[in-house]
């Protein structure tokens, strides 16, 4: 029995957890900048990290009081330390940091994208099996991964351009639906007819990467394409069709062709309920879709992944550095 307290700051959340075992919250806090970024049409680094400054010691207080938990019960510190955006970990991470320091816990860094994935340890159903295939799609990274055991993955594609999230992004901004893109784009098109507009797929035949800059080029012609008014809930539609079509198609091959005893799906854009819908349909494996607040950036899948680890015995040491990206060669 272990209890990790998670914390998650990698982007406009300012998250904190309490996890037990890795699978059951005890509570799980979010306090979300995204009003504050929606005056901007995106994140504003420099803004997102001054408010993590301000909103986490009170997102702690708050997660503690909820769990109804002391500091002594807890048994790990376990936190996001990339990849994101440079000020916003730097603040998750030496607050996490100082608290271990200062409460002689355990100390983990986690990579966001592994927390991602763990969301699918916290929903109520049996534990997952491996080998296991997980679409990991944000706004940041798009990646189809085989997981053969607990911290065992194996990328099998990547996006070559854009995260889908982001081309859910962009492509609201294009059609006037505002930020954030992706739940935007899809209440736009509920009820409305993908087929009125042909949109491109990117299959890259005999690959697992994706690539959605040439579906965005071909919006944006349609957009500008001076002709008649372009009827958006329809383009919204088309749009969200194309990107789900490559995603679920690339996924279930996939887990075919190694042999996957589970698919997970996993990050903001797994919130998308035609997708959802998609791979559920096209799987001959259970499919495993945490709940949309556990897809959208939280802590307790932090203290899930680091409970893990924890586990295993491995331990970060306090000098860990924030990894923005990947390391550059
Ligand atoms: O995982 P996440 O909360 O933050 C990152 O780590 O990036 O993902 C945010 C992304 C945004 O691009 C947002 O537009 C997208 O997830 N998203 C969605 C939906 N809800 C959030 N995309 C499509 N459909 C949704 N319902
Ligand atoms: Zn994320």
């Amino acid at each position: 029995m272990a209890r990790i307290l998670g914390i998650e700051t990698s982007c406009d959340e300012t998250a904190a957890a309490i996890v037990l075992d890795g699978r059951h919250i005890e509570a799980n806090v979010v306090a979300s900048q995204e009003a504050v970024h929606r005056e901007t049409g995106g994140v504003v680094p420099e803004t997102a990290s001054r408010l993590h400054l301000r909103a986490l010691v009170p997102v702690l207080e708050e997660t503690l009081a909820r769990a109804n938990r002391d500091w002594r019960e807890i048994d790990a510190v376990a936190v996001t330390h990339g990849p994101g955006l440079a000020g916003s970990l730097l603040v998750g991470l030496n607050t996490a940091k100082a608290l271990a320091f200062a409460r002689d816990l355990p100390f983990l860094g986690i990579n966001h994208l592994e927390g991602h994935v763990y969301a699918n340890w916290l929903v109520d159903s049996a534990e997952p099996r491996f080998p296991l295939v997980a679409l990991i799609v944000s706004g940041g990274h798009t990646d189809l991964v085989l997981m053969e055991a607990h911290g065992r993955y194996r990328r099998l594609g990547r996006t070559r351009d854009d995260a889908a999230g982001e081309a859910f992004d962009k492509a609201a901004r294009m059609l006037g639906l505002g930020y954030p893109g992706g739940p935007a784009i899809q209440r736009a098109a509920e009820g409305a007819d993908p087929q009125r507009y042909s949109l491109p797929r990117a299959w890259l035949k005999g690959s697992y990467d994706f690539s959605f800059s040439g579906l965005k080029t071909a919006l944006l012609r349609t957009v500008q394409s001076g002709g008649s008014e372009p009827v958006v809930p329809d383009l919204a539609a088309a749009f969200q069709e194309a990107i789900v079509d490559v995603l679920a198609t690339k996924t279930i091959e996939a887990a075919r062709q190694f042999g996957a005893q589970t698919i997970a799906l996993a990050g903001g854009v797994a919130a998308n309920l035609p997708l959802r819908a998609r791979v559920q349909e096209l799987s001959h494996v259970p499919v495993l879709i945490p709940p949309v607040r556990l897809c959208t950036d939280n802590a307790a899948m932090i203290a899930a992944a680091g409970h893990f680890r924890f586990e295993a015995g491995e331990r970060s040491e306090l000098d860990l550095d924030a990894f923005p990206s990947l390391p550059i060669a």
